[in-house]
């Protein structure tokens, strides 16, 4: 049935609106994995979570339980997380070292860590004449054919052909050259641990708003007004006049009002990537920031260290799995796990050689905006959760994105928002864009 319709998909997206299904039909969901996530590029991880040989990280890449391993020549593998013999899955644990090689807990045949085959108990005596050689790749466990990293940032490809990484996230790869730039030492390192939240709700809602600068003011308004009063009072009752950064974080969602929102502007890319410009004022004169700044004057020299921490740049969302805030050293990439039911792992990095204080910076607004203990995050899953509702009810067929349609500007393949139209909903008109070509193959 779902094949008779394929040809139609193009038909459910218009420039302007999209058509509910998009969001909730599990035909189109099976689809969208075999076409997009189990075809492009998949942030698996930072090369930072395997340090040593044997150390492995489990990552979904679309339905397809992966591991991201360091093999003993450094390199670093991605690999099915099953079993050849009987297909069970190799690690069961999310993260580990398999030691020497991985051995499957249910006959013991085991693999290098580049997935070949090492050794079948009793080989000689149990597989002579079969099929089952050591040179038969079906002996092997099956590798992702595509690993590429970039800056530390490895991702994978389920098949062979395609653009490289590279092409493929163009401009938007400014997302790990600002995240790793920050640091003095030029590069980042992961923090061990991630949040992990199960949104109830299909996986492109939760793209959409990430670029959506009409909301904050909306949807965290309460949060923000609440922090700004503590704030002000704290401000009233030191003696020099300033409560802490984190304060700023929060109070910022009341503060950064629509018309200042609309001051920012987005910037759409092939492949649906898009990336929303602004800044929310995190280079105060404090003595930590002070001090950050010595050492990438010292790193760098002025001109350059003035560059890089002239970015301008809020939010990166890197299509169809990865939203970055590279200022800030944070990442949430997407796991879809249904047409309803989508898993965010929320990292953070710490900046190489830059001073603690700044890294409990990243920590603040790691903790107080995107982890889910904090009110912004629990406002915008209820929205995303209410969306989902609605769109699986028969209260209407489509979704508007018609903000500010028409008035975009394209100049040489990027789309701007127009001047004070930040709130403009042309990155999710992009994404929508893409979202049919991917789909149509
Ligand atoms: S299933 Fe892995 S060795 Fe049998
Ligand atoms: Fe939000």
């Amino acid at each position: 049935m779902l094949r008779e319709r394929i040809a139609d998909l193009s038909s459910f997206v218009e420039p302007d609106r999209v058509r509910r299904e998009v969001y909730v039909d599990p035909e189109i969901f099976e689809l969208e994995m075999q076409r997009i996530h189990e075809r492009y590029w998949i942030y698996c991880g930072h090369e930072s979570q395997v340090p040593k040989p044997g150390d492995y990280y489990a990552v979904q890449i679309g339905r397809q339980p992966m591991l991201m391993v360091r093999g003993k020549d450094k390199k670093i593998h991605v690999l099915y997380n099953r079993c050849p013999h009987r297909g069970n899955m190799m690690c069961g644990d999310r993260n580990g070292n398999a030691g020497e090689f991985f051995r499957c807990s249910y006959h013991a045949w085991t693999f290098h860590h580049d997935g070949k085959l090492r050794s079948i108990p009793m080989m000689e005596s149990g597989y002579t004449g079969t099929r089952f050689t050591r040179d038969n790749p079906d002996c092997s466990m099956k590798k992702a054919p595509r690993v590429e990293a970039y800056r530390g940032f490895v991702f994978a490809s389920l098949v062979a052909e395609g653009s490289s990484l590279l092409e493929f996230l163009g401009e938007s790869k400014v997302a790990f050259d600002d995240m790793c730039d920050r640091a003095p030492e030029g590069q980042v390192e992961i923090v061990p641990n991630c949040f992990r939240v199960i949104q109830h709700s299909n996986w492109k809602i939760f793209l959409e708003n990430q670029l959506d600068a009409l909301h904050p003011s909306v949807t965290h308004q309460s949060t923000g007004r609440a922090a700004h009063e503590v704030e002000q009072e704290i401000a009233r009752k030191a003696k020099k006049g300033a409560a802490p950064l984190s304060y700023h974080m929060l109070s910022a969602f009341a503060t950064v009002t629509v018309d200042k929102w609309d001051a920012f502007q987005t910037l759409s890319y092939p492949y649906g990537h898009c990336i929303l410009t602004g800044y929310m004022g995190l280079r105060p004169q404090d003595p930590d920031t002070l001090a950050y700044d010595d050492l990438m004057i010292k790193a760098y020299g002025r001109k350059r260290f003035e560059a890089i921490v002239g970015v301008n740049i809020h939010h990166v969302l890197i299509y169809p799995g990865l939203s970055v805030q590279s200022a800030l050293q944070q990442l949430r990439a997407v796991r879809p796990l249904g047409v309803d039911r989508t898993l965010t792992e929320i990292w953070h990095f710490r900046l190489k050689g830059a001073p603690e204080a700044i890294y409990r910076r990243s920590l603040a607004y790691y903790n107080l905006v995107n982890s889910p203990a904090t009110l912004v995050n629990a406002d915008d899953l209820e929205n995303f959760w209410k969306c989902h509702q609605g769109l699986a009810s028969d209260g209407g067929d489509w979704v508007s994105f018609g903000r500010h349609h028409g008035r975009d500007i394209e100049k040489n393949g990027v789309i701007e928002s127009a001047p004070d139209m930040g709130t403009s909903e042309a990155p999710m008109r992009n994404q929508m864009k893409a979202w049919v070509q991917y789909m149509q193959g």
